[in-house]
């Protein structure tokens, strides 16, 4: 006798992604510990927190620390100092106008795309493949039946709509891309948005790489017409702020949402309320300075940082004529595999003969398969010597 599991889980790849890639890393190290690696594989940021976000949060440690600031759980929902800080954000940035009430706290993106499954039934999903692992794991392990829409060199990894058969979907987008860097436009996102006002479909739009946005392209879903009616946006600070090992996030919920006269504003604070504590004071504190001037100002510079590196590696893919996508509104390159290799035959070799780890295009889905995936987040030596050693092999 024994007690059921949920088998879904077997319908799972064997490992999340970036867990084998760190396998298959640890391993090479181990054997070749001369050998120095370079990592442009997972997206962690490398540059620490600026001045104005550690000053806010040393200040909030202080405040801990005597009886009368001390503060014990924080709002599930975020504290409204933070809150107004998201809303200001998107006033100034996007001109997109939110109400508090849309905004939730949350400890990352990656959190929220996964737990966001729970406040629906069992929809259709549309995900587009290549695609971030964490949006088809969720729904695999919740037993959802998934349909891929293809992502690939023809339509640059930017596939709309069209000719999908016509349903009340889930659908997942995420711009600019993880993985491939690519970035949609104005018309590119109101296509999808008017084919989800039209089917009665939800879609959860993941921006976590919107302040990588250089062009004019929408750095919010909320910028397109019609959208506060048929999305949920997820965005956090990990890779604008640095806040990869902080932890702090935000999903927006507009109360104009409603699906069968249901606000799923209102069941989600629901599922926070049961299920989340909500973000320490300490990590709200520095969230907000990196949202006010002086943390924008400073994220900018970040940024900055990361491009420069990006153009590192797309000036080199540009003199080679190898095709990618990303590198200019995105810390992510994509490129095609040289000599017909596989995203993993690709993996090995860099590791193997140059020691530089980058991301196997295939773990993102059949149609990246021939694809690599690498990060402009290493430092600007470590990425220019990285270029030199891909230089010499592609
Ligand atoms: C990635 O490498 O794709 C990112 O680290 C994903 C994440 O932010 O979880």
């Amino acid at each position: 006798m024994s007690v059921k599991l949920n088998n879904h889980y077997d319908n799972l790849v064997k490992n999340y992604l970036f867990s084998e890639v760190g396998k298959r890393v640890r391993v090479y190290q181990e054997a070749n510990p001369d050998k120095k690696i370079i990592r442009l594989g997972i997206g962690d940021v490398t540059l620490p927190l600026a001045k104005p976000i550690v000053d806010a949060m040393q200040a909030a440690v202080i405040e801990m620390g005597e009886k009368s600031t001390f503060k014990g759980y924080p709002p599930e929902y975020g504290y409204d100092f933070l809150r107004k800080a998201i809303v200001d954000y998107y006033q100034n940035n996007d001109n997109v106008t939110l109400k508090m009430e849309d905004v939730f706290v949350s400890d990352g993106a990656k959190s929220d795309c996964g737990n966001i499954v729970e406040i629906f039934g069992d929809n259709p999903i549309l995900i587009p493949d290549p695609v971030y692992p964490v949006y088809m794991d969720s729904n695999i392990m919740a037993g959802r039946k998934v349909t891929l829409v293809n992502a690939t060199k023809e339509n640059l990894f930017l596939p709309s709509p069209e000719g999908i058969k016509e349903d009340s979907y889930i659908i997942y987008l995420c711009s600019p891309n993880n993985p491939t860097g690519a970035v949609y436009d104005y018309d590119g996102l109101k296509a999808w948005v008017d084919f989800a006002l039209k089917t009665g479909s939800v879609i959860i739009f993941d921006s976590a790489y919107e302040s990588y946005v250089d062009g004019e392209e929408p750095r919010s879903i909320f910028e397109v017409e019609g959208a506060k009616k048929c999305a949920i946006e997820i965005c956090s600070l990990s890779k604008s702020a640095g806040f990869t090992g902080v932890r702090c996030s935000w999903t927006i919920i507009p109360t104009e949402l409603m699906v069968e006269d249901k606000s799923l504003n209102a069941m989600w604070a629901r599922r926070q309320a049961t299920k989340f504590n909500g973000v320490p004071y300490i990590v709200q504190k520095g969230a907000e300075a990196a949202l006010k001037e002086e943390g924008l100002k400073a994220s900018k510079e970040t940024i900055a940082y990361y491009k420069r590196n990006a153009k590192l590696l797309t000036d080199l893919f540009t003199k080679k004529g190898i095709f990618f996508t990303g590198g200019i509104s995105s810390p992510y390159i994509w490129m095609k595999t040289p000599r017909g290799l596989s995203s993993w035959e690709f993996f090995d070799e860099l590791l193997n003969k140059v020691q530089i780890v980058g991301t196997p295009g295939s773990g993102f889905g059949a149609n990246g398969e021939g694809f690599f995936r690498l990060t402009a987040f290493g430092s600007y030596e470590d990425t220019l010597e990285a270029v030199k050693r891909l230089d010499e092999i592609l």
